[in-house]
């Protein structure tokens, strides 16, 4: 790859599915229509989902302009395709107790909907005073699961993407935008 930010990864990356401007955009307008929902809620708790969240979390707590705390959670969910219960195993707890808070999922993507199905109910159990999700992505097969996701930013394509957050093998997590593989990298 030759070096320069125009070469980054551009080699790897077959098509862009949400551009950086558009992440942008939907972040604001999430983050107001939240502003207002909770304008009279006073302190909101954010639980961002390790590590993919974490973009999408940093942007959308700066664009948000109401007071929060920011909290995270850990978890990886293994055979969730496989199962229909969703087993999740929990890598990281909250550090506090959220009982009684307004408490806001942060989420970059849903896709099966297992992992975030079993989150809130987890999130339930710890007696927050309202329990939500903003979530940046969400894939068609979200709907096989009902999950209730309040606040949505993309439906986007069931294919597996990458940037602001997402990963494959641990990269692309820094690309500013959402974007799809070539399958060459695949194949690697
Ligand atoms: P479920 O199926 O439980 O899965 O909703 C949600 C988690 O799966 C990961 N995921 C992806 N990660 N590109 C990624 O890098 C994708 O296209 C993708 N789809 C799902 C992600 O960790 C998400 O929180
Ligand atoms: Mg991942």
């Amino acid at each position: 790859m030759a070096a320069g930010s125009e070469q980054w990864y551009s080699d790897d990356i077959a098509e862009v599915v949400v551009s950086a401007e558009q992440i942008k955009e939907k972040t604001a307008e999430l983050a107001k229509q939240v502003a207002a929902d909770y304008a009279d809620r006073g302190e909101v708790l954010l639980v961002g989902v390790l590590k993919g969240a974490v973009m999408f979390m940093a942007d959308f707590a700066r664009a948000l302009e109401h007071p929060v705390e920011l909290e995270f959670m850990a978890v990886s969910s293994y055979g969730a395709r496989a199962t229909s219960s969703g087993v999740v195993r929990i890598m990281k707890d909250l550090d506090r107790d959220i009982t009684g808070k307004h408490v806001i999922v942060v989420e970059d993507i849903v896709d099966s909907g297992l992992t975030l199905s079993w989150l809130l109910k987890y999130l339930t159990s710890r007696g927050p005073a309202s329990l939500e999700v903003v979530a940046l992505l969400r894939k068609p097969d979200a709907v096989k699961v009902d999950v209730p996701v309040k606040y949505i930013g993309f439906d986007i394509p069931n294919e597996f993407v990458v940037g602001y957050g997402l990963d494959y093998a641990e990269r692309y997590r820094e690309l500013p935008y959402v974007g799809l593989l070539r399958p060459e990298v695949y194949a690697r």
